[in-house]
């Protein structure tokens, strides 16, 4: 389906050092006076590996989404004797995970033909897909256009105008109402010529980044030695894709968890079998949580092991320690995983590697996550650790 991969494999860091030295090992032979190996190591006396570095993302942008680092959490990993790994995704160019899914869905509507040259982008957001759609649009030429509930920030709208969308904020309905922004990108597409809904949440080009780049990169990282993998899911691409992956090259041994914050329906439905409930109770984390099976989701949920309920308590307390323990600042999302990481070591047991999302940093969510006044309001201040509040910076 994906001819072009744009995604770069990582380099080997023995190979990148390695070869690092025979280019100065070669120089040597011609200027012997200023070019040694000896001088190179030298140069480098901590011995650091040059583990990261990629070539030249030649495409520009898109070309250098993708082979984010596997941060081990030292402390974590400590308290729960298992390797406790998160993926850092707020490291793609556009600041987080949807960087990947915004690309595929691009490329998977220029191979069908559905976008051409000048052509137009839709979706419904109000996250992280939008900002890396907008990132993806500019690099390739096509123009955005946004629309989403007009119950956002301001600063979301601002955001993505900044980087060049059209942001259409429309009425907050219920998605059974056809005026919900959902339908409205889609009616948007429908009566114009080469302009496209990207759909993230049932275009299945989605989950598909997550099985050729997100799965693999673990599964290359940690050299196959991983035994569990969670991760929330708001359109499910990443927690179904990184799971097909996992399941496939593991023949079913890597356990996979999909972990879920209240008033979301994943967790029910996953842990009773496939009973649907009514959707009840809300979640200050973003991005993540459903009141449905997306088609991101379909073909992959019966590989699950199970399901973690993660409390926006646990969410917040996480938040802090990250900081203050990993010298991570990460969004409750990503902090909600770490969370589902550090249960699902637990339950495991002393011994395990176990992987985890890392979707992106505080950021856009400091004027909440480090306010005293919203830690109040939401009755999440006696979450934050004690030691922990002096981070709680903002009234
Ligand atoms: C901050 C954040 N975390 C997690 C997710 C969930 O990822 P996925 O849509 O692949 O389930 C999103 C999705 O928008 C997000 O914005």
């Amino acid at each position: 389906m994906f001819a072009r991969t744009v995604i770069r494999t990582a380099t080997k860091p023995s190979t990148a050092s390695r070869s690092l030295r025979a280019a100065y090992a070669t120089a040597a032979t011609s200027d012997p006076q200023h070019f040694s190996a000896s001088a190179v190591d030298s140069m480098n006396p901590r011995g650091v590996e040059i583990a990261r570095a990629q070539r030249i993302a030649d495409q520009g942008f898109i070309s250098a989404i993708g082979n984010t680092p596997l941060i081990r959490l030292k402390k974590l990993s400590e308290q729960t004797g298992c390797e406790v790994l998160g993926k850092a995704e707020f490291q793609n160019p556009g600041g987080s995970v949807k960087d990947r899914a915004a690309l595929y869905v691009i490329q998977d509507a220029e191979e069908k033909g559905l976008l051409r040259p000048g052509g137009t982008v839709v979706e419904g957001t109000a996250g992280n897909t939008g900002i890396g759609l907008a990132h993806v649009c500019r690099s390739k030429g096509y123009k955005l256009v946004i629309y989403m509930p007009n119950t956002q920030s301001q600063g979301k709208i601002d955001l993505l105008r900044l980087l060049g969308a059209e942001v259409y904020p429309v009425p907050a309905v219920a998605y059974e109402n056809p005026e919900n922004y959902n339908h409205q990108a889609k009616r948007y597409a429908e009566e114009r010529e080469n302009c496209v809904w990207t759909n993230q949440f049932d275009n299945v080009a989605n989950r598909q980044a997550h099985i050729e780049t997100t799965g693999p990169e673990i599964w290359n990282q940690t050299e196959g030695k991983i035994d569990a993998f969670t991760c929330a899911s708001g359109t499910a691409g990443t927690i179904a894709g990184v799971t097909r992956y996992l399941k496939t090259i593991s023949e079913g041994r890597v356990q996979c968890y999909v972990a879920d914050p209240p008033g979301s329906v994943i967790y029910t439905y996953v842990s009773s079998g496939g009973q649907m409930t009514e959707r009840k109770g809300s979640s200050i984390t973003e991005g993540i949580g459903q009141g449905r099976i997306t088609d991101n989701l379909k073909p992959d949920i019966d590989l699950l092991d199970g399901a973690l309920h993660i409390s926006d308590d646990k969410s917040i307390e996480m938040v802090y320690r990250c900081l203050d323990e990993e010298g991570l600042y990460l969004g409750a999302s990503s902090c909600l995983n770490v969370a589902a990481a550090r249960d699902l070591a637990v339950k495991l047991g002393p011994g395990k590697t176990v992987v985890t999302i890392l979707c992106d940093g505080a950021y856009r969510y400091a004027d909440r996550l480090f306010s005293k006044k919203w830690l109040h309001t939401k009755g999440l201040w006696e979450a934050v650790p004690e030691h922990l509040r002096k981070y709680a910076v903002l009234d």
